[in-house]
């Protein structure tokens, strides 16, 4: 990708080693991660692509499921967060994990070779979630794996107190784009939900769970 960077990747260059610390460090993520590659339940020998891949939190998960045999490709777009994943893949010593720049609307990976997709706390970034779906489902083809995790408002009663602080964290843990438009918690939920509804429209097998008290949707599935 030689064109020059927009806001989205200006962010998760900008602050790419806080978001791997937030990623990584905040109480309760990596169980909800784990839960959801547990859903989305990669084989020894797999290849799987992961959308969004950020600085890397998954990247651990993903290989110790696919096993030496298999693959994990990390996709995204932003170089700061990138480099993060990167470093993280040299230090450990990952031969089998490939960390690639690309538009995750348009992996530069050939279909034939993709057995799971999974993207975290990615869905809700495009405009048109269910046709990024819709397109990574036709990716992995029929018998494939789509797994995803997000993060939105909770209508779980013990929770209703806890929208206040999540409304803070969607507006400070976002580009200015998201941080400025009229109803950023609106458009997250709804992309979310349309996203995860997607998943169940392709994938008649679709399993979906709730975590944290509701702010965390994990679905996966086999794709018809
Ligand atoms: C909230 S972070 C999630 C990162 C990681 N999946 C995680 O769970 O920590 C969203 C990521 O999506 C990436 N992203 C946004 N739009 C993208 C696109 N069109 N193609 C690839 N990556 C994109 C951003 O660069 C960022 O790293």
């Amino acid at each position: 990708m030689s064109e020059p960077i927009g806001p989205t990747q200006q962010f998760y260059t900008r602050w790419a080693r806080l978001y791997d610390l937030v990623a990584v460090q905040t109480p309760g993520i990596g169980s909800i991660r784990t839960a959801a590659v547990d859903l989305l339940d990669p084989q020894p020998g797999d290849t799987v692509v992961e959308m969004g891949c950020g600085s890397g939190a998954n990247l651990s998960l993903l290989r110790d499921r696919v096993g030496p045999e298999g693959r994990v490709i990390g996709v995204d777009v932003s170089p700061g967060v990138l480099s993060v994943a990167r470093k993280r893949v040299d230090r450990n010593g990952w031969t089998n994990v490939h960390i690639v720049r690309s538009d995750a609307t348009q992996p530069p990976v050939d279909s034939a070779d993709v057995d799971c997709l999974f993207a975290s706390l990615v869905v809700a970034m495009f405009d048109a979630p269910a046709g990024v779906v819709d397109d990574w489902a036709e990716l992995v083809g029929p018998g494939g794996r789509l797994g995803l995790m997000d993060l939105a408002r909770s209508s779980h009663p013990r929770a209703r107190v806890l929208n206040g602080l999540f409304r803070r964290f969607v507006t400070y843990a976002n580009p200015r784009s998201v941080r400025q438009s009229t109803a950023p918690l609106s458009t997250l939920d709804r992309r979310v939900a349309a996203a995860h509804k997607r998943l169940h429209e392709r994938c008649s097998d679709a399993q979906s769970e709730t975590r944290a008290l509701g702010f965390a949707r994990l679905s996966a599935g086999t794709v018809d």
